[in-house]
């Protein structure tokens, strides 16, 4: 992100004020580990990348916000009385989902705003591009208006934000890496009860490569939906054995085992069963890295991909063929799809001195077998959503995007 282009960005769509400009960050957010589990109220263990959505932000003395993006050619404006009502089926509903939010929580906007928008983290990968617009308006919108922040919070608001205004019935995990994320750490979190702790993510000589297959996620909302429908009737069939039990992360994997032939459907017994074993290996994750062992780690994660590709069938052909040239790697210690499924990414732990093997010889396998041009990242996991002060060069006004 380059800050004085943006600024000339900002300036030349709304002009020069008295009133200050500041700047904001928030990440994308890559899964580790722990996929379809925030939903059934277990531990996941995502971590916040490098890159994400900046945004610029200043104060109108009117009650107009100004909504616009250097991603998009769509921009709106718009009064604080009509925000209710302002769903456009476009980008500017997570902002303005968020400020529905605010204004629900007693703490509504007191005047207008001018916002521009920055994102490079690329769009529809599963990276969280969403999340990250959502969390780093609440942020920004908090702190303008003198608000305390608490990162739980802003959580927890943009995901109603999303599951409210935007409608998309999404977990709060991608909300709450965003907001919560910490460099060079992960974070262990407890979707059920929102604990959480930053785990230290030091690989050694190892990085984490993500790898976008570029296939655009097609029905991702209807099969998600469908997997979230299918859990819920799992939990049906097992409260026959655990009345009290309300989602099924409670449940141990001998439990499981115990009452799984309650469940008569099979793919719905299926869907369950990955949920437990996905559930246990997030925990043993935990420990694999604790004791530095990410050979272990690794295998934990190649069997959560197995698991999403014939359990849970959220993979697909191509999530299935970068995983597996990524593991054809001598310095590959695992390699799995991460988010939603359906397309988007891979991410891989990989020898740091095979990465640029890895990105060339998955990359032409990859495009082989698939006739998608796939991109590569080679991460470090970095902070949550921040205020950043950049260091601005003599803004170019009228500079084009
Ligand atoms: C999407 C959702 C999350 C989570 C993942 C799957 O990213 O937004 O809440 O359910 O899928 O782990």
């Amino acid at each position: 992100m380059d800050a004085s282009k943006l600024l000339a960005g900002f300036e030349q769509r709304y002009g020069t004020s008295s009133a200050p400009v500041r700047f904001f960050h928030a990440p994308g957010r890559v899964n580790l580990i722990g996929e379809h589990i925030d939903y059934n109220g277990g531990y996941v263990l995502p971590a916040a990348l490098e890159f994400g959505t900046t945004l610029i932000i200043r104060e109108r003395e009117d009650q107009c916000i100004r909504l616009a993006t250097t991603n998009f050619e769509y921009q709106l404006d718009i009064e604080l009385d009509a925000l209710a009502e302002a769903k456009q089926d476009q980008w500017t509903d997570y902002p303005i989902g968020v400020m529905n939010q605010l204004e629900q929580s007693a703490r509504g906007l007191t005047r207008g705003y001018e916002l521009l928008f920055h994102g490079d983290i690329p769009n529809g990968a599963g990276l969280s591009s969403s999340a990250s617009l959502e969390v780093v308006t609440a942020y920004a919108l908090l702190t303008m208006e003198g608000h305390s922040i608490d990162r739980t919070d802003i959580a927890v608001l943009s995901q109603r934000a999303e599951n409210q205004f935007v409608g998309v019935n999404c977990g709060i995990m991608d909300q709450f890496a965003v907001s919560q994320g910490k460099l060079d750490h992960a974070i262990l979190l407890m979707c059920d009860t929102l604990e959480y702790t930053h785990v230290p993510f030091q690989t050694e000589g190892y990085c984490l490569i993500i790898g976008n297959t570029n296939k655009r996620r097609g029905l991702v909302d209807s099969k998600y939906n469908e997997r979230r429908a299918q859990c819920d009737e799992a939990v049906r069939a097992l409260q026959a054995t655990y009345p009290h039990m309300t989602l099924l992360a409670q449940l141990t994997a001998e439990q499981f085992e115990a009452a799984a032939d309650t469940i008569a459907d099979d793919i719905v017994r299926a869907r369950a069963a990955h949920v437990i074993a996905e559930h246990d290996r997030v925990k043993q994750s935990v420990e694999a890295l604790k004791n530095n062992d990410l050979i272990r780690f690794g295998e934990l994660m190649n069997a959560s991909h197995d698991s999403l590709r014939d359990l849970y069938e959220v993979s697909c052909n191509e999530l299935d063929i970068m995983v597996e040239e990524a593991r054809h790697i001598e310095g590959t210690l695992g390699s799995r799809m991460t988010g939603a499924g359906f397309g988007g990414c891979t991410v891989s732990l990989v020898r740091e001195g095979d990465a640029e093997q890895f990105v060339a010889q998955v990359g032409s396998a990859y495009e082989q077998q698939t006739g998608l041009h796939p991109e590569f990242y080679i991460c470090r996991v970095g902070d949550g959503v921040r205020e950043i002060k950049p260091s601005i060069q003599t803004a170019t006004i009228g500079e084009e995007w």
